[in-house]
């Protein structure tokens, strides 16, 4: 059994990237900058941003955090997120989500400036995506796959199933996995008999934001498993949309909640944003 820790990779990655922000300020006098957009006060969207501003601190990029608390209407946001766009020293912009629920999402999805859109979320980025042309990747889904990949389990030639159909998660997985020459299928909450799907699957990967939703009988044995739910119960305790005991039991791999894809997503974002940077030199 192995569990896929992100903790070793994060710790390279860091050393990779500081190394990248050092050369862009060395050599380009360039020193990358995300600005995180911030509606509202919900208490994890707080803790998440703070995340994003410390990783990004520790790796010498600048961090800015636009805080519109006082409910603003979608004017002012898009506002907000238009003097971003074109302010030159801002590389990378990411509205921190949920939004509020009267905001209108098929707008909000074209607010960012796509050369600064390094939550990949505006559909110029989203086609050049599924095109296969150079995009920022979505980063929890691009972070799975390099914790694969650094564990050395290829997709190449293995199925896969995804489960869940989100923008921000399994529709962008399986466009890299098939990228990466995995044989894909896609679950959602009208999939009839999920477990004849997972069941099949040597590369699974669950995204359904249901707690305990994948048992060892959805499970392959052998396979590989990789958890993206996140569910937190009171202050401590975080669990994910596996049963991690029972499926660690059969699984050949298992990402741990927490400890797994949520550190990876974090630093693909600050892999986006260097790559915004380079964009702007
Ligand atoms: N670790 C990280 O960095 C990270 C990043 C993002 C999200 N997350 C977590 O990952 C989970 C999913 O996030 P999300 O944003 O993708 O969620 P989401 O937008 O709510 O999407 C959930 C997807 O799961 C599908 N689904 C729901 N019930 C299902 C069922 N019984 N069987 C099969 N599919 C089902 C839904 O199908 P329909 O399309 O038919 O509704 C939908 O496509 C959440 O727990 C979230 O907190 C973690």
């Amino acid at each position: 059994m192995h569990f896929l820790l992100a903790k070793p990779l994060v710790e390279e990655l860091k050393k990779t990237l500081s190394k990248e922000v050092e050369t862009l300020k060395s050599i380009h006098k360039k020193t990358p900058k995300l600005a995180v957009v911030l509606v509202g006060n919900n208490p994890a969207s707080v803790i998440y941003t703070n995340k994003k501003g410390e990783m990004a601190k520790s790796l010498g990029i600048e961090h800015e955090t636009v805080v519109l608390s006082e409910n603003p209407s979608p004017k002012e946001v898009k506002n907000t997120i238009q003097k971003l766009n074109i302010d030159n020293s801002v590389d990378a912009i990411l509205i921190q989500r949920p939004l509020p629920r009267h905001f209108p999402e098929e707008d909000v999805l074209y607010w960012i400036d796509p050369r600064k859109d390094v939550d990949a979320f505006h559909p110029e980025q989203v086609g050049r995506l599924s095109l296969g042309l150079p995009c920022f990747k979505p980063c929890t889904p691009q972070g799975i796959l390099e914790l694969l990949h650094y564990y050395q389990f290829q997709p190449a030639y293995k199925l896969a199933c995804v489960v869940g159909r989100s923008s921000i998660v399994g529709k962008p997985m399986a466009q890299l996995l098939l990228q990466e020459n995995a044989t894909v299928i896609q679950c959602h909450s009208k999939t009839l008999n999920l477990e004849a799907m997972t069941s099949q699957a040597d590369l699974l990967i669950v995204a359904a934001g249901l707690k305990g939703l994948i048992t060892a009988d959805h499970v392959k044995k052998d396979a590989i498993v990789v958890d993206v739910g996140i569910h937190r119960e009171g202050k401590r305790k975080i669990s994910g949309d596996v049963c991690f005991d029972e499926v660690s039991k059969k699984a050949l791999a298992i990402t741990p909640v927490p400890g797994g894809v949520g550190p990876m997503t974090i630093m693909m974002l600050m892999k986006n944003t260097i790559q915004a940077a380079k964009l702007h030199i």
